[in-house]
Formats: C-alpha cells, structure tokens, sequence
C-alpha cells in the first residue's frame, strides 16, 4: 500500500529537532538522508536574502519588529532561539551542497527576482542543476515573477484553500507541482492531479497516521518537521 517512491523533505531544516530554518536544523536533515529540504526566504533591508519563517522577529530570535526592515547586518547580530543565528540563502546552498533538493518558499514579498539571481548563479557556476530546486509561494505574483524571469526552475503552487484552485493557476505559470496542505487531500484528488500531469508534495505532515494515510493517497512528497519518522 506504501509506496516506496514517496519523497521526504525536511520542514524549515527539521524543525521537530533543532530551531527552525537555521544551518544547525538544516545540518541536522540532512544526516537523516532525506530527499529536500524546505525553508523559507524574506528579503532583509540591505537586499539579500536570509532564511527565517515569520515577517517579525519577535517567535524565534531576541529582536523585534520586521524582518523585512532590518539589514543583513542587524539581523546577523541576533540570537535564534536556543544560540544560533539566521542564515542567508547563500549560506544553505553552500551547505547543502547539492546533497539534496533545496524548495524556497518565497515567504516574504519582492523575494522573487533575488532568488532567480542566486539560483542562476549555483546553477551557472556552482555545479546545480535547476531540477535541484523547487521554488514554491503562496503568493501569486512572486511565483509569476518566477515565471517571467526564468522558465527553467521548477515552481510549486502552495495552497491550505483549494486543490483545484492551486491546479488552475499552476496552469499559468507552467508549474508541474502543488504544495497543498495534508487537510485538503483526498485519494480522488491527488490521483486527478497526477492523472493531468501535476506531482503533489504535502505539509506539514507528523503523525504516524497521517503519514501513513498520505502515503497510501500515493502522494509524491511528504514535507515534515520530523522527516526520520517517514
Ligand atoms: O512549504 C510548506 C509549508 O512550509 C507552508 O507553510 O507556514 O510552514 O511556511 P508554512
Ligand atoms: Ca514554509
């Protein structure tokens, strides 16, 4: 019933372990050998790109406010929950190191064209592959920003609202992914996304039930905070 092809991707690094989105989460996925790792991406002050879930500060570190309207600098002086730091996009590249894929939620606005610039480069002159990546958003316009600047790079429409809706406008992007919440899926409706040609990877799985029950809906990724229990 299983199937055995089902992808395992770390949530936010393995964020069921260590502090979400940092190298240390990130480190510690991959020694669980899984498949990709998901993390998210929000544009700093100074125009880089740094990995880190929320808009403001306040969850996970010792600042407060946005995490849009600090520089790189003023970010890199913080402290992450439990002693760490936040990492740049650049950063977990260079740390995964092609050992896996790598999805970039486009968490944050105007995240789009930062991305295309820094996975071109990997893929130009670091030795990626654009099939070593899957850039995925909630939000329309980053994913069609995506879209308009570079053609080759795999893009997921993320969705907790609708599987069809999710369908239809991956359509016009020319995204072959869904990213739907585990809540949405039925058996019906990943093998009629599949059937039109579309691979379903699903969050935030971490139960042994659902795990179990979204591998027996066949669906091809599973994206959990606890990626060895998959
Ligand atoms: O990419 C899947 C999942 O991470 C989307 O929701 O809020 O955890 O970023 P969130
Ligand atoms: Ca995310």
């Amino acid at each position: 019933m299983q199937n055995a092809s089902t992808r395992v991707f770390g949530h936010r690094g393995a964020k069921g372990y260590l502090a979400e989105n940092t190298l240390e989460s990130i480190e510690k996925a991959l020694n669980f050998n899984v498949d990709g790792i998901e993390i998210d991406v929000h544009l700093c002050a100074s125009g880089e790109l740094v990995v880190f879930h929320d808009f403001t500060l306040d969850r996970m570190t010792n600042g407060t406010g946005e995490v849009g309207k600090q520089t790189l600098k003023a970010l890199k002086e913080l402290i992450v929950n439990g002693g760490f730091q936040i990492p740049t996009l650049e950063e977990v590249l260079n740390l995964i190191d092609k050992k896996c894929l790598l999805n970039i939620e486009l968490k944050g606005k105007n995240t789009a064209i930062k991305t295309c610039e820094i996975v071109s480069n990997y893929v130009q002159n670091r030795g990626w592959d654009d099939t070593d990546f899957i850039v995925s958003s909630f939000q329309h316009t980053e994913l069609e920003t995506m879209f308009q600047t570079n053609k080759n790079i795999p893009l997921a429409v993320l969705t907790k609202a609708s599987v069809t809706e999710a369908v239809e406008f991956a359509k016009t992007i020319q995204a072959k992914i869904i990213h739907p919440n585990f809540a949405l899926l039925t058996k019906d409706n990943v093998k009629l996304a599949q059937s039109l040609g579309f691979e379903v990877n699903t969050w935030t799985v971490n139960d042994a039930d659902t795990i179990l029950r979204m591998k027996q809906y066949g669906v091809n990724g599973i994206i959990s905070d606890v990626p060895d229990k998959i």
